[in-house]
C-alpha cells in the first residue's frame, strides 16, 4: 500500500482508545499521528502504554483535544470518549473536513428525542443526526463507504443485533417477549475509576446492574425493528462478569406457529454465508466470550427448545475490539476506500 492516510484519536487513554492503538500500530493503511488525552499530555504513548515500546507508535507524544490541531494533521479522527463529550468535537472536524467515527452513543439513536430521554442530557447537534451511519459492518456497509459521520455501534448491540438479525430479517420468531440476558467484562465500564468495577468489588461475585433501563436498550430495538419491519420492545438486562473483557448474550425469543429447527439453522447459515466475521456454531456447541477475545468475530450458537418452542441465542464478541475499536477501524477502512478487514486479521487472545 502506497500512503498511508493520517489518522487522529480522541481518548487514548480510555480502554477502547488503548485498543485502537493496539489494532493502528500494525496497521498497513493508516498512520496515527495525533493521540490525545487531557491528563496524559506530553506523555509519550509507549510510558503509558509499555506494549508500545520499540513499535512505531511508541515515541509518539500524546496532545491536548484541539479540533484545530487534528483538523491540520488528520484526514479522519476517531472519538473514544464518553457521549456528550464527542458531539461537539465531530461537528468541528466534519466543518474542517474531516471523516469521524465516533465511538460513544453520541449518533447511533435516529431521534433526539429517545437519545435525550434516555441519556438525559440536550443533544446540541442533533442536526448531524440524519447524516450519521450506524456502523454495524454486517448490515450497512454500503452507506458506510459513502459517510463522513459514523455512529460506531455500542458494544451490547453489537452482540444483540447481529444475534437476532436472521431470525427477525427472516420473519421466524415473533416480535414480542424477546428477552436479551447480557453479560459483560468490566472493561464495558470504561477506564475511569469507580468503586462499582474495583477488583474486589467485581472478583468471585456475579451481579446485575442497569435493570431494566440500560442505555443500550432504545439502539437495540431501533435496529430490531429495522430488521423486523416493525416496532419491538425488549427486555433487555445486564450483568458485569469477573473478566476483563468479552459479552456473552443468551437472547430468548419464541418460534412462530411451524417453523421448524432445520428453518431456523437454514436462516442462520444464509446470513452467515457472506459474512466472514459472523461465525455460526455447529448444532450441540456453543459460544464462549475466549474464543473472540481481541477479535472481530462475533460467534453465534443456536438451540431450539422444542418444550417451548423457544429460539435461544447465544452470541459472543469481545467488547473492546468486535464492540468498540476494532469495529471502528473496520468502518474506518470502508470510509476510506480501504479493504474493510486491512488491518483486522486479528488472532484470538489465548489463554
Ligand atoms: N468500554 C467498552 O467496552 C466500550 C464499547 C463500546 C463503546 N464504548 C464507548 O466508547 C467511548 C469510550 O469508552 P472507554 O470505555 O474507552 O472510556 P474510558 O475508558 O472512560 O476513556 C474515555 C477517554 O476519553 C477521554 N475524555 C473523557 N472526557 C473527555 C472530554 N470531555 N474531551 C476529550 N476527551 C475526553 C479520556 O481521557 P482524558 O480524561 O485524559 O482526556 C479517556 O481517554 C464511550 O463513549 C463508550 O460508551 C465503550
Amino acid at each position: 500500500m502506497a500512503r498511508k492516510i493520517r489518522v487522529g484519536l480522541v481518548g487514548v487513554t480510555g480502554y477502547t482508545g488503548m485498543e485502537l492503538a493496539r489494532i493502528l500500530v500494525n496497521h498497513p493503511g493508516m498512520e496515527l499521528v495525533r493521540a490525545t488525552s487531557r491528563s496524559e499530555a506530553g506523555q509519550q504513548l509507549q510510558v503509558l502504554y509499555p506494549f508500545l515500546r520499540g513499535t512505531a507508535l511508541g515515541g509518539l507524544t500524546l496532545t491536548e483535544p484541539d479540533p484545530a490541531d487534528l483538523a491540520a494533521a488528520c484526514e479522519l479522527c476517531f472519538l473514544a470518549v464518553p457521549h456528550k463529550a464527542a458531539m461537539e468535537t465531530a461537528d468541528a472536524l466534519l466543518a474542517a473536513g474531516l471523516k469521524v467515527v465516533d465511538l460513544s452513543a453520541d449518533f447511533r439513536l435516529r431521534d433526539k428525542a429517545v437519545y435525550e430521554a434516555w441519556y438525559q442530557t440536550p443533544h446540541t447537534r442533533a442536526a448531524l443526526l440524519d447524516e450519521a451511519v450506524y456502523g454495524l459492518i454486517e448490515l450497512y456497509a454500503q452507506d458506510v463507504r459513502r459517510a463522513r459521520l459514523v455512529a460506531n455501534p455500542g458494544c451490547y448491540p453489537t452482540a444483540s443485533i447481529l444475534g437476532l438479525a436472521p431470525a427477525l430479517a427472516a420473519g421466524l420468531v415473533e416480535t414480542s417477549g424477546i428477552v436479551i440476558d447480557a453479560k459483560s467484562g468490566a472493561s464495558g465500564a470504561g477506564r475511569k475509576p469507580s468503586v462499582s468495577t474495583l477488583f474486589c468489588e467485581i472478583q468471585d461475585t456475579f451481579r446485575a446492574y442497569g435493570l431494566p433501563t440500560h442505555r443500550h436498550t432504545p439502539e437495540i430495538e431501533q435496529e430490531a425493528s429495522v430488521l423486523a419491519k416493525t416496532g419491538i420492545t425488549v427486555s433487555f438486562n445486564t450483568h458485569i462478569l469477573p473478566i476483563d473483557r468479552g459479552i456473552l448474550a443468551t437472547i430468548y425469543t419464541q418460534l412462530k406457529p411451524g417453523v421448524t429447527p432445520e428453518a431456523v439453522r437454514a436462516a442462520y447459515e444464509d446470513f452467515c454465508k457472506d459474512k466472514p466475521w459472523v461465525r455460526l456454531f455447529p448444532a450441540g456447541t456453543l459460544p464462549e466470550t475466549r474464543w473472540v477475545r481481541g477479535t472481530m468475530y462475533c460467534d453465534l450458537g443456536l438451540v431450539v427448545d422444542p418444550r417451548t418452542d423457544r429460539l435461544i441465542i447465544l452470541s459472543a464478541i469481545d467488547n473492546l475490539c468486535r464492540g468498540a475499536s476494532g469495529q471502528a477501524v473496520a468502518n474506518a477502512n470502508l470510509m476510506l476506500g480501504l479493504p474493510v478487514d486491512t488491518g483486522l486479521d486479528l488472532a484470538p487472545m489465548m489463554p
